[in-house]
C-alpha cells in the first residue's frame, strides 16, 4: 500500500512517544521507507537505538552534525509526508510561529509537502487558548491535524488530549497520501470571497460571502496534489500561492494575468455585479441631506474567461534564440505528453517543442486567429462557475450555464440559513454543459469541496 513512499516521522517530548514504535512498524509493514527526526526532549522518552532498529534508518536529532553536503533539514524534506507525532504543545507553538531552533522545527519550516500533526498533551494544555490559537493557525495554513481523543491520560486524569492511536494516524497518512495522487501535476486557479467595491477610502459595498467555500476548494485541491493559485478578497496564510484582489476589477486583472497554463479555473468568489462609478478620494462627510451613489456594471469575469481561455492556451515558439523559462519548458513537455494533445498534434504541423529556447515568458498567449504553425496548442482549462440563487435554483442555474459557457456550474441555495453564505456547511448541485445534474447533500464545505473536485476530475 505504501511502496515507494517516503515517510518522515517527527517525535517530540511527550509520553505518547513510545506509541510511535508501533506506528513505524505499521508504515514499514506496508512497504514505506521511514525516516525519523526527533527533538532533543523526545530522547528522554524513547531511544535512538529503538527508533533506528525499527525504521532501519539513522535517526536524526542534531542540526549541526553534518555528514553530507546538504544540510539535514533540507535533505529530510525529500519525503512524501511529515508526520509529527506526538506533537507537544511546545512544538505546535513553535511551528505555528515559524521558530526553527531544533532540527525537527527547521525541517517542518522547510517542508513543502503535507504535514500531519498528532497533538498529545494534558487536558488543560489542550484547552489552553494559545495552544488552540496555534492549532487554528496551522489548520488554516493547510496542515492536517488529527485531533486527540478523550480518555485516560498519562497524568492520571480523564480528559481530552490523548494522542490518536497509531492505527488511526496510519489510516490518516494513507488517506492523505492517496489524495495526493489525484490532482498531481494539475494547475488550478480558484477565486474566493465577496468583492469589496469602494465608495471612499474607508467605506465599501460588499456581500455576505465569507470565502469559505473557495478556501475549502483551494485547500482540498492542494491536498490532492494540485499546484494551487488562490485569488481571494482576503489574505490567506497558506502553503500555496495567494493573491489578494479586493474589487471586481482587481480580481478580473489577477485572473487574466494568471490564466495561462491553468488546467482548471474555479470561480467561487462572489463578485459584485456593480461598482461605484466615481470613488471618492476623500472620506465622504455628512452634508445634512441625501447622497446618491451611481453604480455601473462590473465585468462578468466568468463569462469573459470562458471566451478567452482557448486563445490563452497556445504557446508560440519564436523562430530563433532567447531563453525559455524552466517552468515553461516543463509545461511544454508535460503538455506534449498529454493524451488530449494527440488529435491537435496530428492536425497541427509543428507541435514538437523546437530545440532552441524561447525568450523569457514569450508566447504563452497566442494571438486571436487560431494556432499558428510554430505553436503548441494547450488544451483550455476546465472552467467551473458558482451560482448563488435565492429562488428557482436549478432553472436559474441552467440558464446561467448556457449563458456563461463554462464546463460546470455549482449551484447553491442562499435562501437557506444553514448553508451557503457565511456558514461552514453547504449543499450543492453540480450542473454540467449537457445540463446533467448531480446533487451533493449537505456536508461541511471541506467535504463538499472534495466531492466537487472528485466529480469534475473523475
Ligand atoms: C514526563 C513528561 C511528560 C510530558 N508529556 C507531554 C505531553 O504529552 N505533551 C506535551 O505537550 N508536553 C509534555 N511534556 C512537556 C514537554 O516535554 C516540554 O514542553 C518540552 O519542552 C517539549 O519539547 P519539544 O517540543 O521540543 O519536544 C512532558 C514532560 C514530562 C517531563
Amino acid at each position: 500500500m505504501l511502496e515507494n513512499k517516503n515517510i518522515l516521522i517527527g517525535i517530540t517530548g511527550g509520553i505518547a512517544a513510545y506509541k510511535i514504535c508501533n506506528l513505524i512498524r505499521l508504515y514499514k509493514k506496508e512497504g514505506a521507507n521511514v525516516r525519523v527526526v526527533v527533538t532533543p526532549n523526545a530522547l528522554n522518552f524513547v531511544t535512538k537505538l529503538t527508533l533506528q532498529t525499527l525504521s532501519g534508518n539513522e535517526v536524526y536529532a542534531d542540526n549541526f552534525e553534518i555528514k553530507e553536503y546538504k544540510p539535514k533539514h533540507i535533505a529530510l524534506t525529500e519525503a512524501d509526508i511529515f508526520v509529527i507525532a506526538p506533537a507537544s504543545a511546545n512544538t505546535i507553538g513553535k511551528i505555528a510561529n515559524g521558530i526553527c531552533d531544533n532540527l525537527l522545527l527547521s525541517t517542518a519550516c522547510a517542508f513543502s509537502k503535507p504535514i500531519l500533526i498528532a497533538p498529545a498533551m494534558n487536558e488543560n494544555m489542550w484547552k489552553n487558548p494559545f495552544v488552540q490559537k496555534n492549532l487554528v493557525k496551522l489548520k488554516n495554513a493547510g496542515y492536517h491535524i488529527i485531533e486527540p481523543e478523550t480518555g485516560f491520560l498519562a497524568c492520571g486524569t480523564n480528559g481530552t488530549g490523548r494522542m490518536k492511536e497509531p492505527e488511526e494516524i496510519f489510516e490518516k497518512t494513507v488517506e492523505i497520501l492517496s489524495e495526493k495522487q489525484t490532482l498531481k501535476g494539475k494547475k488550478i486557479l480558484i477565486t474566493a470571497g465577496g468583492t469589496r467595491e469602494k465608495i471612499d477610502p474607508v467605506r465599501y459595498i460588499t456581500n455576505s460571502s465569507s470565502g469559505k467555500m473557495g478556501l475549502a476548494l483551494a485547500d482540498r485541491a492542494f491536498d490532492m496534489g494540485a499546484e494551487v493559485t488562490l485569488i481571494s478578497t482576503f489574505k490567506a496564510d497558506k502553503l500555496y500561492k495567494n493573491i489578494v484582489a479586493q474589487t471586481a476589477l482587481e480580481m478580473e486583472k489577477a485572473v487574466k494575468e494568471n490564466l495561462a497554463g491553468q488546467d482548471c479555473v474555479i470561480m467561487a468568489a462572489a463578485v459584485s455585479d456593480y461598482r461605484v462609478e466615481n470613488v471618492s478620494e476623500q472620506k465622504i462627510k455628512k452634508q445634512g441631506g441625501e447622497v446618491t451613489l451611481r453604480l455601473v456594471e462590473n465585468p462578468d469575469i466568468l463569462q469573459e474567461i470562458c471566451k478567452l481561455s482557448p486563445l490563452c492556451h497556445s504557446v508560440t515558439f519564436p523562430p530563433q534564440g532567447g531563453q525559455r523559462s524552466q517552468a515553461l519548458n516543463q509545461r511544454i513537455e508535460q503538455e506534449a505528453d498529454r493524451e488530449q494533445l494527440s488529435s491537435a498534434r496530428s492536425s497541427t504541423p509543428s507541435l514538437t517543442p523546437p530545440p532552441y529556447p524561447l525568450p523569457q515568458g514569450a508566447g504563452e498567449c497566442a494571438k486571436p486567429g487560431g494556432t499558428p504553425a510554430n505553436s503548441i496548442y494547450l488544451p483550455p482549462p476546465l472552467i467551473i462557475g458558482f451560482c448563488a440563487e435565492s429562488e428557482n435554483l436549478i432553472e436559474n442555474a441552467k440558464t446561467k450555464i448556457r449563458k456563461k459557457g463554462c464546463d460546470y456550474l455549482i449551484a447553491n441555495d442562499i435562501s437557506r440559513k444553514d448553508i451557503g453564505f457565511n456558514t461552514d456547511e453547504n449543499e450543492v448541485y453540480i450542473i454540467d454543459k449537457n445540463l446533467n445534474i448531480k446533487h451533493i447533500e449537505k456536508d461541511t464545505k471541506q467535504n463538499i469541496a472534495k466531492r466537487i473536485l472528485e466529480e469534475v476530475f473523475e
